[in-house]
């Protein structure tokens, strides 16, 4: 007669199973504090215990049926621990007497086969697997659950809410206020690759717009570079493919401060792209800029 799973053993395993399927259907831990969660936890316990209860019946029904010989191998392998029998049918391996009874000859082809027990901790793993794929397919269909559509639009969310807190704290920047950091320089590269590359080219070497790592600047409405180069995107050139950036509100005070910084830095600390190079030629007067 085989051995039962003790009570706790299952109440353990079935805990496990319903966290994990809370875990998945909530996606986060606040259940532990849900009486649903811990009502159905009774609830599986109690049907474990009655699961139990009858098995213990039929057991008894079964053992008064065994011959003395049965009954003493039945309560002495009953003593033994439950996990170490655990470990022990793990890793047992079949004595030469038992593989004589588990061998299958084909019979055609005189190959045999052992057919030997799967190991318990396979097939734990594999019931397990088995179960979690299930709980998992369906908290994928039927909720959020793993979707990265939805994690996208949560994360996007947070970010322009955080940007938006972010903005509403600080001071806006404008033309008095801004000044030249290095530490924008990276931040404005990316500013001006989106919005920016389309006409003055990579590096800013000029196409549609001019060169802006020359010294040739057709609008020169601040006396320091940094300061021309705000205004120009803040205010834009009438009547031209540059458009108010700041005053139509594209960008904000913080973003062309970035910009400018970048466009500082590749005008003043990298040698200019010229011609010969790919940039764009010389547009308007050669500038003599006071220093920042
Ligand atoms: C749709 C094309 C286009 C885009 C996009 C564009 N510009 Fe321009 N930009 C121009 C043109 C055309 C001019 C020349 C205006 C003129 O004739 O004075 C110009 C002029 C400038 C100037 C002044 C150059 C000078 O010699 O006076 C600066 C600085 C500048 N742009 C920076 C930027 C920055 C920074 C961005 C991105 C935020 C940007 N531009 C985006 C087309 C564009």
């Amino acid at each position: 007669m085989k051995q039962r799973t003790p009570v706790f053993v299952n109440i353990l395993i079935i805990i496990g199973l319903l966290i994990v399927f809370y875990y998945l259907f909530v996606q986060s831990y606040v259940f532990f504090a849900s009486p649903y969660f811990w009502g159905t936890v009774v609830i599986s316990c109690i049907l474990a215990y009655i699961h139990s209860a009858i098995g213990d019946i039929i057991e008894n029904n079964k053992f008064k049926k065994l011959s003395a010989e049965e009954k003493a191998a039945y309560i002495a392998e009953k003593k033994i621990p439950y996990f170490k029998r655990l470990y022990d049918s793990a890793f047992k391996k079949q004595s030469a007497t038992e593989e004589k009874d588990i061998l299958i000859d084909h019979g055609f082809d005189g190959i045999m086969e052992l057919d030997n027990q799967l190991p318990k901790w396979w097939l734990g793993l594999f019931w397990f697997g088995t179960a979690f794929c299930i709980v998992y397919m369906a908290a994928y269909i039927f909720t959020d659950f793993a979707s990265p559509i939805k994690e996208y639009d949560a994360e996007y969310k947070a970010q322009i809410a955080s940007i938006a807190e972010f903005e509403a704290t600080q001071p806006p920047v404008t033309i008095e206020t801004a000044v030249f950091s290095e530490d924008n320089v990276a931040a404005g590269e990316e500013v001006f690759k989106t919005n920016c590359v389309s006409c003055h080219s990579e590096g800013g070497r000029g196409g549609i717009g001019p060169n802006l790592t020359d010294n040739y600047w057709h609008n020169q409405d601040e006396k320091t570079l940094f300061k021309n180069v705000f205004h120009i995107v803040d205010n834009g050139v009438a009547g031209t493919a540059m458009q108010a950036w700041g005053k139509n509100g594209v960008l904000t005070g913080r973003d062309i401060q970035n910009v400018a910084a970048y466009v500082y830095h590749i005008n003043q600390e990298q040698p200019p792209i010229t011609p010969a190079e790919g940039g764009a030629p010389p547009y308007g007067e050669e500038a003599h800029w006071e220093k920042q």
